[in-house]
C-alpha cells in the first residue's frame, strides 16, 4: 500500500509516521505464524496481543463464528436475552475460582476494567460504605485506556496527557533487580515486604476511603514481573482485614497464560472481582468478562428494589458472534488441555526457561525472566535514549521472522500455548543473533 493508501487511519499506539513510512502489514495467520504481505512466515510469540492462546486460523471458531452470523446475528442484552450468553455464564463460572459465579460482559479489556471499578463502587455503596471511593493500583500496571484504566494504571506516559479523574494511589511495582535479576518462576525474595505497602496506604487515606485494589497477577504491558512469592496472599490478607475488595485484572493471566485458567488458580488466591478479555475468544472476537463474586451480585442485585440494579453495559454486551467465539475457544481450550499445556513445573515451561535463560551474559541483557509460557528479557537503556532498547530488538527480530513485544527497553514473550519445542529453538536463535546485532 501507498502513503496515500495508508493516510486515513490513525493508528492505536503506534508511531503513525514511522509506521506509514515503512509498514509492517499482515495479511494471515495460521497456527504459529503470520503471513506478511510479502508472503514472509513469521513466527508469533506474542500471541498476537497476549491474546490467541489457541494460535491462529483454528476452523472450530471459524465456523462457529460463521454459523452464528447467520442464526442470530444481533441481540441486544439490555432487557432481552439469547441463550448463548447464559450457556457461557455458566460455564465461565464453572471455571472460575471461588464463588466469582456472575459474568458480566463488555467488549474489551479497558471496559471490563471499568465495569469492575463500578462494580465495587456500586458493591460499597449498596452496603452503606459511599464513602469507599479511592482505588489502589500499582506502579507498572496496565488496566487498559479509559478514564478508570488510566486512573488505576500506573504507566506515565498513558495518562501524562489526560490526567488521573478517579481517585487513586498505588503500590510499587514489584521489580527489584538487586535481590531477584534472572529470577526463574516467582522472584524469592521480598513479596510481603511489598506487599506491606498497602497497609501504609491503609494509614494515608484510610479505609473508610477505599473501594479497591486493583492489580494484575503477572504485570504484562508494564514488563512481564511476576510476583515475588507471598505478594498476592499478603495483599489478600490485608485487604481482607480493612474490609476493601480486591481486583485481579486478569486479562492477560486468564485462560491458560500461568499454567491454569485463571492465575488466581495458580498463585491459590481468590480475589473478589476478576477482569478477562483477550484469551476468552481467542483474538477472534471482541470480548470481555468481568466475573464477580456472588457478594457483589448480592449486594448489588438482591439487595436492590425493582427496576435496574446497576446502570451499566454496552450495546455490544454479550454479542452473539463474540459469544459463539467464546464457546467455541473454550472447547479447544479443554479438548487441546491447553488451559495446562504451560505449567510452571511442566516440561515446556521448563524448557522455555532453560532457553531464555542461556541468554545471560548476551551485550547489554540486564535481567530475564519468566514464569509459564510468559517471559521478558531486559535491556540496558541506551546512553541518551532510555525505552529504546525493545524496539531495536522487535524491529531486528521481525526482519528475521519473529514478533515480539517491546516493552521500553525490554521485549516481552507470550507465546501461543501451542508452542512446540521447535519453536522456542528458533526463537531463542532470533532472540539471540537480534541481541547481537543491535547490542555488540
Ligand atoms: C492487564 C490488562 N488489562 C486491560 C487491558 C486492556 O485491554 P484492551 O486493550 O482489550 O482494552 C490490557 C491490554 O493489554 C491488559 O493487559
Amino acid at each position: 500500500m501507498n502513503t496515500t493508501e495508508l493516510a486515513a487511519h490513525w493508528m492505536p499506539f503506534t508511531p503513525n509516521k514511522a509506521f506509514k513510512a515503512n509498514p509492517r502489514m499482515l495479511v494471515g495467520a495460521q497456527g504459529m505464524y503470520w503471513t506478511t504481505d510479502e508472503q514472509r512466515q513469521v513466527l508469533d510469540m506474542t500471541a498476537g496481543l497476549w491474546c490467541c492462546n489457541a494460535g491462529h486460523g483454528h476452523p472450530h471458531i471459524a465456523e462457529a463464528i460463521a454459523r452464528q452470523a447467520q442464526t442470530l446475528d444481533y441481540a441486544p442484552c439490555f432487557g432481552f436475552g439469547h441463550p448463548l450468553s447464559f450457556e457461557l455464564s455458566e460455564r465461565l463460572a464453572q471455571l472460575a475460582p471461588g464463588n466469582l459465579n456472575k459474568v458480566f460482559y463488555t467488549n474489551s479489556g479497558s471496559e471490563s476494567v471499568e465495569t469492575a471499578l463500578k462494580m465495587a463502587l456500586a458493591y460499597h455503596q449498596a452496603q452503606g460504605n459511599g464513602g469507599k471511593q479511592i482505588f489502589i493500583g500499582r506502579e507498572r500496571g496496565y488496566h487498559g485506556v479509559n478514564f478508570g484504566g488510566i486512573s488505576v494504571g500506573g504507566l506515565t506516559n498513558n495518562h501524562k496527557a489526560f490526567g488521573q479523574w478517579i481517585p487513586n494511589d498505588h503500590l510499587s511495582h514489584t521489580q527489584d533487580l538487586e535481590l531477584n535479576a534472572f529470577s526463574r518462576g516467582l522472584p524469592l525474595y521480598g513479596g510481603e515486604e511489598k506487599a506491606n505497602e498497602l497497609e501504609k496506604l491503609i494509614k494515608r487515606h484510610d479505609a473508610s476511603r477505599i473501594a479497591a485494589v486493583i492489580i494484575e497477577p503477572i504485570s504484562g504491558a508494564g514488563g512481564v514481573l511476576p510476583p515475588p512469592i507471598g505478594y498476592l496472599k499478603r495483599i489478600r490478607e490485608i485487604c481482607d482485614r480493612h474490609g476493601i475488595l480486591l481486583i485481579f485484572d486478569e486479562v492477560i493471566c486468564g485462560f491458560g497464560r500461568t499454567g491454569n485458567v485463571f492465575a488466581s488458580q495458580t498463585f491459590d488466591v481468590i480475589p473478589d472481582i476478576i477482569t478477562t478479555a483477550k484469551g476468552l475468544t481467542n483474538g477472534a472476537a471482541p470480548m470481555g468478562a468481568v466475573l464477580a463474586g456472588d457478594h457483589i451480585y448480592e449486594a448489588v442485585v438482591e439487595g436492590a428494589g425493582a427496576g435496574v440494579e446497576l446502570f451499566h453495559g454496552y450495546t455490544y454486551s454479550a454479542h452473539p458472534l463474540a459469544c459463539a467465539a467464546a464457546m467455541a475457544t473454550l472447547d479447544i481450550y479443554e479438548q487441546e488441555g491447553l488451559y495446562h499445556r504451560g505449567a510452571e513445573k511442566g516440561e515446556l515451561a521448563r524448557y522455555f526457561e532453560q532457553g531464555l535463560h542461556s541468554l545471560k551474559g548476551l551485550p547489554g541483557v540486564v535481567d530475564i525472566r519468566n514464569y509459564s509460557l510468559l517471559a521478558a528479557v531486559e535491556f540496558e537503556p541506551l546512553n541518551g535514549k532510555p525505552g529504546a532498547t525493545g524496539g531495536l530488538i522487535q524491529t531486528a527480530a521481525w526482519e528475521q521472522g519473529m514478533m515480539l513485544r517491546s516493552l521500553g527497553d525490554a521485549i516481552a514473550m507470550s507465546p501461543p500455548l501451542i508452542i512446540e519445542k521447535s519453536h522456542i529453538d528458533d526463537a531463542i536463535g532470533i532472540l539471540e543473533l537480534s541481541i547481537r546485532q543491535q547490542l555488540s
